[in-house]
């Protein structure tokens, strides 16, 4: 499997492999600092894929902070391959997350991170949101970088097949296209629509994001706000309703 490395923002580059079995790209987020940061370890069979793109970049021994917006193989599924490979490496995380998930799981306890607690990692401040269900998982939990204002939002506004890194275009339009078309297909309810799903999409769009970093397509640079408040709007719409039936 080929991996693409692009620079989407400041320091901030995009580590795509795309998976041919899965038909989808999985994107992990690399923050070149003082204390690099590592927004999801990709999936532990696609370690080597996701350590080509890495070395791409920079030595990745010095990788310091491991983020994750919640357990599942592809978000933190190589986290104690890494955290071999880094001597100094820990994962962040929300309290749910490194109790629940984390303390077991992993070889080196995580740092835990309280809801708006900033990470900085020298010319980079990560602010994290608990965001429970959103996308999914009891320990969801997503980070924004303040300067460029770049949110790695995960799951959402995913789009199947092998996108561009990078578009100024809608990626809400295709994102609600792929929640209709997963709603009717084996995959369906991955996002469950909760009585805060929509206040915390409003919570998101309102830190008025310039760069979208999208696990599962392309990364998006234009009106953060505008394009969250869409995709709410299509959750509402399709699961909202699903969950009145
Ligand atoms: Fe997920
Ligand atoms: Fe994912």
């Amino acid at each position: 499997m080929k991996t693409d490395v692009t620079e989407i923002a400041r320091g901030v580059h995009r580590i795509a492999t795309f998976h041919p079995d899965f038909g989808i790209q999985f994107n992990q987020f690399l923050v070149t600092d003082d204390e690099p940061f590592l927004m999801h370890t990709g999936m532990r069979r696609m370690f080597q894929s996701t350590l080509a793109g890495v070395s791409q970049v920079m030595d990745p021994a010095r990788l310091r902070w491991i983020g994750f917006s919640h357990f599942e193989p592809d978000e933190c599924g190589a986290l104690n391959e890494w955290l071999a490979l880094a001597p100094q490496a820990l994962a962040v995380c929300g309290f749910v997350g490194a109790t629940v998930m984390l303390n077991d799981f992993a070889e080196r306890p995580a740092r835990v991170l309280a809801d708006g607690e900033v990470l900085a990692t020298g010319t980079h401040r990560l602010r994290y949101l608990a965001t429970p269900h959103v996308p999914h998982g009891w320990d969801a939990g997503l980070l924004f970088e303040e300067g460029d204002r770049t949110l790695f939002c995960s799951d959402l506004f995913f789009q199947p097949g092998d996108p561009a890194p990078l578009t100024e275009a809608d990626v809400a339009g295709p994102a609600g296209v792929a929640i209709r078309e997963g709603a009717k297909g084996p995959l369906a309810n991955d996002i469950p629509y909760t009585p805060y799903t929509d206040a915390t999409l409003r919570r998101l769009a309102a830190l008025e994001p310039r760069t979208l970093a999208v696990m599962h397509g392309s990364s998006f640079r234009g009106d953060g706000r505008r394009a969250i408040l869409e995709l709410a709007g299509v959750l509402g719409e399709v699961l909202g309703k699903a969950e009145r039936r």
